[in-house]
């Protein structure tokens, strides 16, 4: 029977026999399995493994800083890049969702290429692949087409010559995160909810510009912090705020305003495959309404989203 412990001696040896004295490179990501994957992989074969951690413009509010800190102080040879213009650049009026992901997987994989060649002689790619990654990735694949195509599997370009290792790739998410507090990665990463890989750009439904993004992170911010500070975080498998392509009228004082939407998102689920809206307490609903709409400029209507999955999804795009 399984236990975390076993998993990783028995994935620790296989990575050092595996590996050996070879150099591998990998993309991290600020979330639980890349965090976990890498951790294995720095347990197994040390600085012989190199992290890259890309800001894309499309985390979190501060979330590159902080991320970036705590890989640091966990002993990973991490390397931050920032590559934010670039990738606002490659986004700039695009608003269909999958050209959206496109271009970012392939911006992605341009700066991820140009730090990978920086290394000298790496033979290996590691990812934090899961077992529902690969249930997924393989899914879409069949005659129903497309639903949407997750960039961070199969995305390796030809060129790279890489070979894969994805220690992760039998587990569910909840062993992931058992195996990230054995290994006692900080709780604000294993406890972090699942965040996907093109960010903020398919929370923003239409074109993305800089100031969207911003705005974003300022709603999603007071929001996610509110579910901290209420204990309500931990009984969500995820959430985030959605800004709206849309305008509404409101009205300020003796002034008519006519401003933006924002929906919030929050969701129970075991794996993201099928998922429950979470029935938040009215009163919080309330106070984070008037908390985002009384401190996000720009800002004047808020929602919140009663979708399960199926038949809709969790995220909008
Ligand atoms: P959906 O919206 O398909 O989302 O119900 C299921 C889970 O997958 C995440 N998601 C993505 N993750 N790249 C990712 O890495 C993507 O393009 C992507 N699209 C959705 C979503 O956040 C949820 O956890």
């Amino acid at each position: 029977d399984w236990t975390s412990d076993v998993f990783i001696d028995a994935t620790v040896a296989e990575l050092k026999e595996k590996i050996g004295s070879d150099k591998v490179v990998m993309g991290l990501s600020g979330g639980v399995d890349s965090s976990v994957a890498a951790t294995l992989i720095h347990r197994a074969i040390g600085d012989q493994l190199t992290c890259v951690f890309v800001d894309n413009g499309l985390l979190r509010k501060d979330e590159f800083e902080e991320v970036l800190h705590s890989y640091k102080d966990m002993g990973l040879n991490v390397i931050g890049v920032d590559s934010k213009q670039r990738f606002y650049d490659a986004l700039a009026g695009i608003s269909d969702p999958e050209a959206k992901r496109k271009a970012i997987g392939r911006v992605f994989i341009e700066v991820f290429d140009d730090e990978a060649h920086k290394i000298d002689g790496v033979k290996w790619l590691g990812q934090g692949t899961i077992y529902p990654d690969v249930i997924e990735s393989v899914s879409v694949k069949g005659p129903s087409a497309t639903i949407k195509s997750h960039h961070n599997v199969g995305g390796l370009p030809d060129f790279m010559k890489l070979s894969v290792v994805e220690p992760l790739n039998t587990l569910f998410k909840d062993e992931v995160r058992e195996v990230g507090r054995a290994l006692e990665i900080p709780e604000t990463i294993i406890g972090r909810h699942p965040f996907p890989g093109p960010g903020l750009a398919i929370r923003i439904l239409g074109d993305i510009t800089p100031e969207k993004v911003q705005t974003l992170q300022e709603v999603d911010h007071i929001f996610i912090q509110g579910l901290k500070n209420h204990g309500l975080y931990d009984q969500v498998w995820q959430a985030g705020a959605i800004l709206l392509p849309i305008q509404s009228v409101g009205v300020m004082g003796d002034e008519r305003t006519y401003e933006r939407v924002v929906a919030l998102r929050a969701v129970g689920s075991v794996d993201g495959m099928t998922a429950d809206w979470i029935h938040l307490p009215y009163e919080f609903l309330g106070k984070m309404s008037n908390e985002i709409i009384n401190r996000v400029k720009g800002v004047n209507r808020v929602v919140y989203d009663i979708s399960s999955k199926p038949p809709a999804t969790i995220e909008w795009e």
